[in-house]
């Protein structure tokens, strides 16, 4: 199963993403634990980085795809993955529809789009803010982060519904539930598919 997550930011595509991976017994690439990772670690690529993870923008196409590409190359990603957090435009959906052609790897099955409105994104990221300090986690930034999302990642919602990739879900209430209704529909297609 090759899964892209998508969602604005706080929608729980790590808290699911995890679930997912778990259940499924796939590798979860999440891009922002990379680039904040690197941020950490301090090394170039993290120093690049760090500029526009503070201001709530994108890292450069260039950075991302790189990271994506040398983990997506890994033995452990052959059954299957799940991004978490790419793409993030269409050029880098583009990129990963050709990257998956280069790496000999089966196209992508499902865009996982998790709704959840802005009131409580930014509650709960404001919360996450207060209790784990990500630096990102500070109004202003949630505001750039929600703008960047609703221009640049949003339009992805159709790139993959016109390819009838997009199952799109509520991502409000329990975790465990919202977990449920992912596996339920994603078992669904996967035996559609098998029966056609
Ligand atoms: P990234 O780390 O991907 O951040 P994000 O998209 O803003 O998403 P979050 O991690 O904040 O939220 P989430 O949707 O994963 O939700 P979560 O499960 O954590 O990216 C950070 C930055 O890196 C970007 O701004 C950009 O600069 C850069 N970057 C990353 N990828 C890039 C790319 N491809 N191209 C360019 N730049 C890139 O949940 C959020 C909170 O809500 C948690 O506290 C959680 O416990 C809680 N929660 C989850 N589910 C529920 C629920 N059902 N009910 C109540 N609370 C819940």
């Amino acid at each position: 199963m090759r899964i892209v997550l998508l969602g604005a930011p706080g929608c729980g595509k790590g808290t699911q993403g995890a679930h997912l991976a778990h259940d499924y017994r796939i590798p979860r690439l999440s891009t922002g634990d990379a680039l904040r990772a690197a941020v950490a670690a301090k090394s170039v690529l993290g120093l690049r980085a760090k500029a526009a993870m503070d201001a709530g923008q994108l890292v450069s196409d260039e950075i991302v795809t790189g990271l994506v590409e040398e983990r997506l190359a890994a033995a452990d990603t052959a059954n299957g993955f799940i991004l978490d957090g790419f793409p993030r435009n269409e050029s880098q959906a583009r990129t990963l529809d050709a990257m998956l052609v280069h790496l000999g790897r089966a196209p992508i099955d499902h865009a996982v789009h998790l709704r959840v409105d802005e009131a409580e994104l930014i509650e709960r990221l404001q919360s996450r803010g207060r209790v784990e300090g990500r630096a990102d986690d500070n109004v202003e930034t949630i505001r750039s982060r929600l703008e960047v999302y609703r221009n640049q990642t949003q339009p992805l919602l159709d790139y993959y519904a016109q390819q009838h990739k997009l199952l799109s879900f509520e991502g409000v209430g329990d975790v465990l539930q919202i977990r449920n209704r992912l596996i339920e529909a994603l078992g669904a297609s996967r035996a559609e598919s098998a029966s056609i």
